[in-house]
């Protein structure tokens, strides 16, 4: 701040100054909990895992970054490059003080120092064949366990940019060295989002160990364009949702001139198919208000997921695609599970581009900051949770939102339908809320439908009614303008009493413990009994053949 305040004002007459580059840091988004996050990435295969820890380490001051590998992956089947993701971080190191400058001062950036050290290897061979009996763990395998020894009360999430063998080497040690309470223990501290398969650990994983959460689109092998991650910016190369998405702003025009700028920019690739599609692993941890990592069939800016099974016996815990019905640029209604990405394409990328003005100097940096919602005095990230009856009226007020550069503001509420739905037509299953909103967009009035309609009994809530979700999108008009959401949830019951009592508090039934109370006997699912090989786990090294040279596209 001290440098900030000297340098603006000796070069007062040289340059007019942006008045958000002196924001109160005090005043700006705070992080009451940071995702623990380790990323296996098989870097060097193409640039675009490259692009993506450019902006990864851009979101390192919300998120906690645990482990960074360089691993293999079908498109890279004997090498690692982990000196690749340090490369980045020599860049960051760079630019890791002007970040500084526009985070809050209890949520800082780390230093270069920290992200070094935990930059690590997997085994430099394809897939199954670094795991098994005899073998050692790579070094990346090493710091996953530990990191997810460690007696932290918090999940650690592995996102996987190629292959995750690093992941089933830790998961065989773990079967192999802790008592089945232990292992099931450290399983259920464990959240995975993978681009898709990229070699044939993760079929292993989640054959061997269904209890895991795990997120990763399902397709036929080497089909990426059906996968909701391709919607980061792939609509022109696999030719999905023509007319939709606006690919102005994941063009390479575009990112020239707004993100491979200065020092750290520089150090973002030309795209060779298209831009980034590891990155929606981590748009997806991203806190914005938009997103609940623990419940996948939310929606957030990495896509929108559910279960891919129901039934409550076998507690099969992996996610895969959802769509979203979104009216594209064309005006034409979209229902894909690509939508529930590019739907949020210019904020993503706008917050990519504001955070990229943050990495230049001070008196370079058309810097601007997210705005701060705050709606019936709730302040924080996670959702606003109302109990509500039948035909009650709610009111909203999202009065207490602030932008910290002053800037004005926009005001858009939205019911989000497609969280809770398991019907293609999302309008005729779930009901509609009917609210009005005061014209300078602060304040909102909503009516909560009749009993038959919140209660129909088709919600997979025990209680047969259904939460329904009201999103307030809140934008600044900054240089390049910001946006920051507060997801309302509206929990009905079929209750007639009280009918217009409503009750405000905390979203505690997100605590993510919540979400672990499966008990699984493992030897139930321990699947390999037909097998004509035997498989790891048991007695033997994976050594039979691999499949998939398949052809030359990416990731
Ligand atoms: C900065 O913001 C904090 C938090 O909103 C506030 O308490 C403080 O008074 C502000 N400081 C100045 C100099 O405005
Ligand atoms: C595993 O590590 C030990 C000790 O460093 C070493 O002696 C052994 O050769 C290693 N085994 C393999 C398969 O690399
Ligand atoms: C399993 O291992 C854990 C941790 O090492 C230990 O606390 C627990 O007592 C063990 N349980 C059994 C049944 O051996
Ligand atoms: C889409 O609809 C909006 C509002 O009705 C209109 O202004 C716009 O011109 C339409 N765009 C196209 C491409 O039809
Ligand atoms: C900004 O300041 C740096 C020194 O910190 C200087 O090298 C650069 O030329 C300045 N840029 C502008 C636009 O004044
Ligand atoms: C709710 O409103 C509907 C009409 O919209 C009415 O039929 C129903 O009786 C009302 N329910 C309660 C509990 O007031
Ligand atoms: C809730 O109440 C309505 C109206 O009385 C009724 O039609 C519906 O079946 C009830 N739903 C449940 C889940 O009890
Ligand atoms: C089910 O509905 C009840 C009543 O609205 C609510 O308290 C509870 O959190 C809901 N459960 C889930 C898993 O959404």
């Amino acid at each position: 701040m001290r440098r900030l305040s000297l340098l603006l004002f000796s070069c007062l007459n040289a340059f007019v100054a942006d008045a958000s580059a002196d924001v109160n840091r005090s005043s700006l988004q705070t992080y009451a909990s940071k995702p623990r996050v380790f990323v296996l990435s098989d870097i060097s295969n193409e640039p675009d895992d490259t692009e993506s820890f450019v902006r990864f380490l851009l979101y390192s001051n919300q998120l906690q970054i645990e482990g960074m590998a360089a691993v293999t992956s079908t498109w890279l089947k004997d090498k690692v490059y982990p000196e690749q993701i340090s490369d980045v971080v020599d860049a960051y190191a760079e630019v890791v003080a002007n970040l500084n400058q526009h985070t809050s001062p209890s949520s800082p950036y780390p230093s270069a120092e920290y992200l070094h050290s935990i930059v690590k290897s997997g085994p430099a061979v394809y897939g199954m064949e670094g795991v098994g009996p005899g073998m050692n763990l790579s070094s990346g395998a090493e710091l996953l366990l530990d990191r997810l020894r460690q007696p932290v009360d918090k999940p650690l999430w592995v996102l996987g940019w190629g292959g995750v063998n690093v992941l089933a080497e830790t998961l065989y040690y773990i079967q192999h060295n802790f008592n089945a309470t232990e292992a099931a223990r450290l399983r259920a501290q464990l959240r995975v989002y993978t681009i898709s398969d990229q070699d044939d650990s993760g079929l292993w994983i989640r054959e061997q160990f269904p209890d895991i959460f795990y997120i990763a689109s399902m397709h036929g092998w080497n089909q990426y364009g059906l996968a909701a991650w391709s919607a980061i910016s792939g609509e022109e190369y696999y030719n999905f949702d023509v007319g939709g998405p606006d690919f102005t702003k994941v063009s390479a025009a575009w990112l020239k001139k707004n993100i491979q700028i200065g020092i750290y920019g520089k150090e973002y690739p030309d795209y060779k198919y298209f831009m980034e599609g590891d990155t929606p692993t981590f748009l997806y941890l991203i806190q914005n208000g938009l997103g609940v990592p623990e419940q996948p069939d939310y929606g957030s800016w990495g896509g929108r997921y559910s279960l891919v099974d129901l039934s409550k016996q076998v507690k099969y815990r992996q996610y895969s695609d959802a769509a979203d019905r979104v009216v594209g640029q064309n005006n034409r209604t979209y229902t894909s599970n690509h939508a529930a990405i590019w739907r949020w394409r210019d904020a993503y990328q706008n917050d990519f581009a504001a955070r990229m003005q943050w990495a230049l100097p001070a008196n370079e940096s058309k810097a601007n900051h997210h705005p701060v919602v705050v709606v019936n005095g709730h302040a924080e990230l996670s959702p606003l949770v109302i109990a509500s009856t039948p035909n009650a009226t709610v009111s909203l007020d999202a009065s207490g939102t602030y932008d910290p550069d002053r800037d004005s503001l926009s005001f858009r509420w939205f019911q989000y339908k497609e969280p809770g739905s398991t019907d293609w037509n999302v309008d005729n299953q779930i009901p509609a809320l009917d609210f009005t909103v005061s014209t300078d967009g602060e304040r909102a009035q909503v009516t909560l439908p009749a009993a038959d309609e919140i209660c129909d009994g088709k919600s997979s809530n025990d209680s047969g009614c259904w939460t329904l979700h009201l999103i307030l999108e809140v934008t600044d008009h900054g240089a390049i303008p910001l946006t920051t959401y507060k997801r309302v949830l509206f929990e009905t019951t079929n209750s007639t009493q009280s009918a217009t009592e409503s009750l405000v508090e905390d979203a505690t039934v997100l605590d993510w413990k919540g979400y672990v109370e499966y008990d699984i006997d493992l030897d139930d699912y321990w699947v390999d009994d037909d097998w004509e090989e035997p498989i790891l786990g048991r007695d033997c090294p994976c050594s039979g053949g691999h499949g998939g040279s398949g052809g030359h596209e990416h990731e």
